[in-house]
């Protein structure tokens, strides 16, 4: 039985590949820091599948005794301080999750066991002000944000220890992947939260930034397996996950809203403190070389993806007011 280990396996992306690898036949273990209230709503209905091991990326020894204690084949470093305009205010802090902590990681790897396998979750942010459009494997990067640029350095040294000390370690560059599991304040969960507290009668308006913004949008399902995939290789690679089209947050609120037969322009209201220092105008990627060597897809739409969205957050929201 293989024994795979997830930093970040309370977000939306560790629960998801929890379940995946738990499918797969795995041992699956998480890492998950101390808080003064345990907040697992995302991986409640796995839990006693799973097991929990206490550690931070901040903190090196702790990162140590996960490992030793669990001895994994595979590690996926999920961990990281996550929101863009978080990434303004708390750069630091930043720097050292999103950053250092990768190195953490992979410091840990180098001292316990170099035949571990390591997944590094980089991002499209890195990309930033795009240097070429699609974006592949081969663009340069341009990162706009505190967060771009911690994950250039997280991306820049797995590359260095794979081809340093021979480490099986791969970085997945992943264009925005949403669901109805993602964080409430990225602007997809944003606005069809939004639209459906809207239809309820919940609230009268949606306050939102920049809606000429285009992204690259995914499903959060369909971009797990890519990871796992990359830690299946004969050898070990960077590759661009991305479905290749691109649709504005325009876009988003005109399904969103549509969906539940709102007019969006009656509700939405543009408020500058949401506007970025540094914007990230857009990003699209080009995934042909995952999908020739991975045999990697991605299956479900953006439309659909909007869609589920929006209804899981209608019955969310209805099964809360009864309650
Ligand atoms: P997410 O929902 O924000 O989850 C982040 C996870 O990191 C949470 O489990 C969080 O734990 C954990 N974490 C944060 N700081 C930590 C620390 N110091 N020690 C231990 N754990 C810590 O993020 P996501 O959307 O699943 O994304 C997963 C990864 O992919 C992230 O690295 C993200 O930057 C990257 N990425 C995401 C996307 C995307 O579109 N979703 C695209 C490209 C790359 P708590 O629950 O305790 O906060
Ligand atoms: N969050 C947010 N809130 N974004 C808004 C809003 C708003 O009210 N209004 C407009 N936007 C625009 C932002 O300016 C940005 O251009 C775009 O919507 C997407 O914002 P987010 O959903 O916050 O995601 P992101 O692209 O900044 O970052 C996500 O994707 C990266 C991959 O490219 C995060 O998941 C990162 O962790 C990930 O690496």
């Amino acid at each position: 039985m293989k024994k795979a280990l997830i930093t970040g396996i309370t977000g939306q992306d560790g629960s998801y590949l929890a379940e995946f690898l738990l499918e797969k036949g795995y041992r699956v273990a998480g890492i998950v820091r101390r808080s003064s209230t345990e907040r697992f709503e995302r991986i409640d209905h796995i839990k006693n599948k799973i097991e929990l091991k206490q550690a931070d990326l901040l903190d090196q020894l702790s990162i140590i005794d996960a490992i030793k204690e669990f001895e994994p084949d595979e590690i996926y470093n999920l961990a990281a301080q996550s929101f863009v305009p978080t990434s303004w205010t708390q750069p630091i802090l930043t720097g050292e999750f999103t950053a250092l902590g990768v190195t953490r990681m992979l410091e840990a790897i180098r001292h316990i066991n170099k035949r571990i396998k390591f997944y590094q979750a980089s991002s499209s942010e890195m990309f930033g002000k795009v240097q070429q459009v699609p974006q592949t494997e081969k663009t340069p990067f341009y990162p706009r944000s505190p967060y771009g640029v911690a994950k250039v350095y997280g991306h820049w040294i797995t590359v260095n220890y794979r081809e340093s000390y021979n480490i099986f370690a791969c970085s997945g560059i992943l264009f925005n992947h949403e669901s109805p599991r993602r964080g409430r304040e990225f602007v997809t969960r944003k606005v069809t939260e939004g639209a459906a507290k809207i239809k309820l009668g919940l609230a009268k308006e949606l306050r939102l930034g920049n809606l000429e913004a285009k992204r690259d949008w995914g499903y959060a399902k369909d971009y797990i397996r890519a990871m796992w995939l990359m830690l299946q290789q004969k050898e070990p690679s960077d590759y661009v996950i991305a479905t290749g089209k691109e649709h504005s947050v325009q876009e988003l609120v005109e399904i969103s809203f549509g969906r539940l037969e709102l007019k969006w322009k009656d509700y939405v209201v543009i408020d500058p403190a949401l506007l970025r220092p540094a914007e990230v105008d857009h990003l699209v990627g080009d995934p042909s070389r995952a999908k020739k060597e991975l045999g990697w897809e991605p299956q479900v739409s953006f439309q659909e993806l909007i869609e589920m969205m929006v209804e899981a957050d209608l019955d969310k929201l209805k099964k809360n007011s009864k309650s």
